[in-house]
């Protein structure tokens, strides 16, 4: 069902509205007409029922002044007067099963069929269409001892039951008339309504990506969608925000991609611009694949990120030991922090429920980091504590004082901080914004200050993950 103007499903809150509000207004009216037919047949009964009351009265002063039966017949025309004036009305008297006076009309013939009608009580009769109540009074002259009389008053109630009727009807059309009005007051007040939620759905129309952070105008709105206006703003916000980072990360991307794309071609064509010796190839395709490398990098990293995002990876969840995850890459590093007069410090205990490869990555990326941006002959130092409040791994190495909030910035995707000690490595800036992503599977978190000279990058795990408590 569709109601014209109402745009939308079958089940819009207009129809609603305007089904439930008609209902309830037919239930109502129906209600008030039939406690109005009900009242007025209880007053047309009552009419009626004191109508034979008083008629029967009279029947009864009327055979207390005949002494016997016998008497009867020349009373017989005061009986009859009963209905003078009265169309309504007509009586009878019978004696020993014979009219004695017969009833006018065709009642005459009901009363005769119905067997016997019960004494002093009203029965109501149907004859030709008709409705009729009729009463008997029976009575005995006690001295005389001969049988006594039935007289019977019959009263035509057709003229009350019409009345009713005509009233029943029309109670009916009222009804119906007042539903359909009630009907169409409700769509008109249901459009009136709910006009802001068309105006708020023609805005959310109007929405694109580009205005994504225009809010829906929450002055105008009721205060009943105010909550639901506000959560759709909050929304609008969250999504005008993701898209920006979304936007933020394809051009970091596309710009990251095209330095070594650009190395790669300018090297290739520098080389190919004249006949080279062996060995000059040689040293280019070495170039080159160490380009490829970096690009191969990247798009695994950036892979990996994205996959972490969209909840794809799913964690191993097996005990890790981490002092021998430390040494192990401690041992790793150690040529390259050789190279470069640094040395690698580990010290603590700590085993951790976690994704070992995962976990490994991690830690990967702060030691690799430590080298290439710890100025030389300095102490990398490894930490790792049993704490209550769960587990902590900080890598510390000396460097340049970096604000608190620079820190954190750095774990955003091709975040680099433009130091001395960075200038001139070939880093995308996907290392620390990884071990973020893995921390955040894990439950815990990635936090960077710095402190005394030196910059201290900590995994915090959950409580609830850590595995008994520290060796010593
Ligand atoms: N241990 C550290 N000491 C000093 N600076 C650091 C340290 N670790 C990271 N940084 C700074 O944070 C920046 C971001 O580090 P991140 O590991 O995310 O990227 P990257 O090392 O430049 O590149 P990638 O790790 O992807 O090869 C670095 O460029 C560097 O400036
Ligand atoms: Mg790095």
């Amino acid at each position: 069902m569709r109601l014209p103007g109402l745009q939308g499903e079958p089940t819009t809150l207009a129809l609603r509205l305007v089904v439930l509000f008609t209902l309830g207004a037919a239930l109502l009216m129906s209600g008030v007409g039939y406690w109005l037919y009900h009242a007025l047949k209880m007053q047309l009964d009552e009419r009626n029922l004191a109508e034979v009351r008083g008629k029967t009265e009279v029947i009864r002063h009327l055979l207390a002044d005949i002494p016997s039966a016998a008497e009867l017949g020349p009373q017989l025309q005061r009986f009859r007067d009963i209905s003078v004036g009265h169309p309504y009305i007509t009586t009878g008297v019978a004696h020993e099963g014979d009219w004695l006076l017969r009833p006018r009309g065709p009642v005459r013939q009901a009363i005769e069929q119905a067997a016997s009608l019960p004494a002093d009580a009203v029965t109501p009769l149907r004859v030709e269409g008709a409705d009729w109540w009729v009463s008997r009074i029976p009575y005995r002259w006690p001295q005389t001892g001969s049988p006594g009389v039935d007289v019977y008053l019959a009263v035509d109630i057709s003229e009350s039951r019409d009345i009713l009727h005509e009233h029943g009807l029309t109670a009916a059309l009222a009804v119906l008339l007042g539903s359909l009005a009630s009907g169409l007051w409700a769509f008109f007040v249901a459009r009136r309504g709910l006009a802001p939620l068309h105006a708020i759905a023609a805005e959310a129309e109007r929405m694109t990506s580009e205005r994504l952070g225009t809010a829906i105008d929450i002055q105008h709105a009721p205060g009943e969608i105010r909550g639901l206006v506000g959560s759709l703003n909050r929304m609008l916000e969250r999504l005008a925000e993701s898209f920006r980072s979304l936007e933020q990360f394809s051009a970091d991307i596309a710009h990251e991609l095209r330095t070594p794309l650009n190395n790669l071609m300018m090297q290739t064509q520098v080389t190919l611009s004249r006949p080279r010796l062996v060995e000059e190839y040689q040293e280019t395709l070495l170039r080159n694949l160490q380009e490829l490398e970096r690009l191969q990098r990247m798009v695994s990293d950036m892979l990996f990120l994205a996959r972490a995002d969209r909840g794809m990876l799913t964690l191993q969840q097996e005990e890790v030991d981490l002092r021998a995850e430390a040494d192990n890459l401690a041992d790793f590093f150690e040529l390259a922090a050789t190279e470069r007069g640094q040395c690698i410090v580990v010290r603590g205990e700590g085993r951790q429920l976690g994704d070992r490869l995962m976990l490994r990555r991690a830690l990967t990326n702060l030691l690799s980091n430590a080298v290439r941006y710890a100025p030389a002959d300095t102490t990398i130092e490894v930490d790792i504590e049993a704490k209550t409040e769960g587990l902590q791994l900080r890598v510390a190495n000396p460097g340049e004082p970096i604000a608190a909030e620079t820190l954190t910035r750095l774990f955003a995707r091709f975040a680099r901080h433009e130091s001395a000690s960075s200038r001139d490595t070939d880093g995308i800036g996907l290392g620390l914004a990884m071990v973020d992503s893995i921390m955040r599977l894990h439950g815990g978190l990635l936090a960077a200050h710095a402190v005394d000279g030196r910059i201290v990058f900590s995994l915090r795990f959950p409580p609830a993950a850590q595995i008994g408590s520290s060796k010593g």
